[in-house]
């Protein structure tokens, strides 16, 4: 299980980013973290996978913990050792290298060859469109494409917790539910899946729990069932409908980001 307790994150001396945030992703579960901009998703993605200091922000106050011991503070690779990935906003794949270097960087700390073999095997069966180009520059990938070799190359670290910021960003509809498909293969594995979204009814829609942030602090949280029902969240994040959203990928159509 992977838990914020109270934490609390700044960048530079004035801004406060995190207040006092507390909340739990269990094990085996999807948890998406909804909010507009500047929230403070990211920041607590940064928190967890140790690259908060990379922006230039520090932990002020409080813990994350991994499966109950204390990471905070730990160096990035040192975090990604210990069994969590996060896959950054942006994707921030390499364009000028091939498919297949990306993914190999991805399992640039796992220290066995024969584990980072078998692991680059597995993914590229489960995605075939990644095996046929893998010697393209990643770059000439569609945006949907490089999303999934974004999560893939997270994969090839064999994490038990993978943390996705905004991974159907500026996606088509057709393709945000293609990414949908896929974090629900990923977790069909066993992996723990933080997800955090602009497209609440995308992130809802998969999810088993979920937790709105405003302003760095939690507003709410609960079973995702609960909050796709949210007055609240119906209102600030999809667009009104009343109607029990339930799963429906085809139906998705990406959100304006709602701005505080
Ligand atoms: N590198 C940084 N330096 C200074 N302030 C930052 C930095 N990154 C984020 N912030 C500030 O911290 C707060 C939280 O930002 P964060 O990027 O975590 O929000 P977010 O919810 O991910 O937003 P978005 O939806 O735009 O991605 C905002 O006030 C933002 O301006
Ligand atoms: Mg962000």
């Amino acid at each position: 299980m992977l838990e914020f307790n109270e934490l609390s994150v700044r960048y530079g001396l004035g801004v406060e980013a995190l207040n006092q945030i507390s909340l739990s992703a269990p094990v085996g579960k999807i948890t998406a973290v909804i909010g507009g901009n500047g929230a403070g998703k990211s920041t607590l993605m940064r928190a967890a996978s140790g690259v908060l200091s990379f922006h230039g922000g520090t932990v002020a106050g409080g813990t994350v913990s991994l499966d109950g011991k204390n990471i905070t503070g730990l160096s990035a690779s040192g975090i990604v050792a210990r069994g969590l990935v996060h896959v950054p906003e942006g994707r921030k794949i390499f364009g000028d290298l091939t498919v297949l270097d990306n993914l190999k960087a991805g399992g640039a700390t796992v220290k066995s060859g024969r584990t980072r073999d078998r692991v680059l095997g597995e993914i590229l069966e489960l995605f075939p469109i990644l095996a046929e180009r893998q010697s393209q520059r990643a770059g000439l990938l569609s945006g949907g494409q490089q999303q999934i070799l974004a999560i893939c190359r997270g994969m090839m670290s064999s994490p038990r917790v993978m943390l996705l910021d905004e991974p159907t960003l500026g996606l088509a509809p057709q393709t945000v539910e293609q990414v949908a498909g896929v974090i629900q293969q990923i977790n069909s594995r066993g992996i723990t899946v933080v997800v955090v979204e602009q497209n609440a009814a995308m992130a809802l829609g998969i999810a088993d729990f979920g937790t709105v942030i405003e302003q760095g602090r939690v507003v709410l949280s609960d079973e995702a069932s609960v909050l796709r029902g949210s007055a609240d969240v119906q209102r600030l994040f999809l667009g009104g409908n009343t109607d029990e959203i339930g799963f429906a990928p085809r139906a998705i159509k990406p959100l304006e980001r709602w701005t505080a």
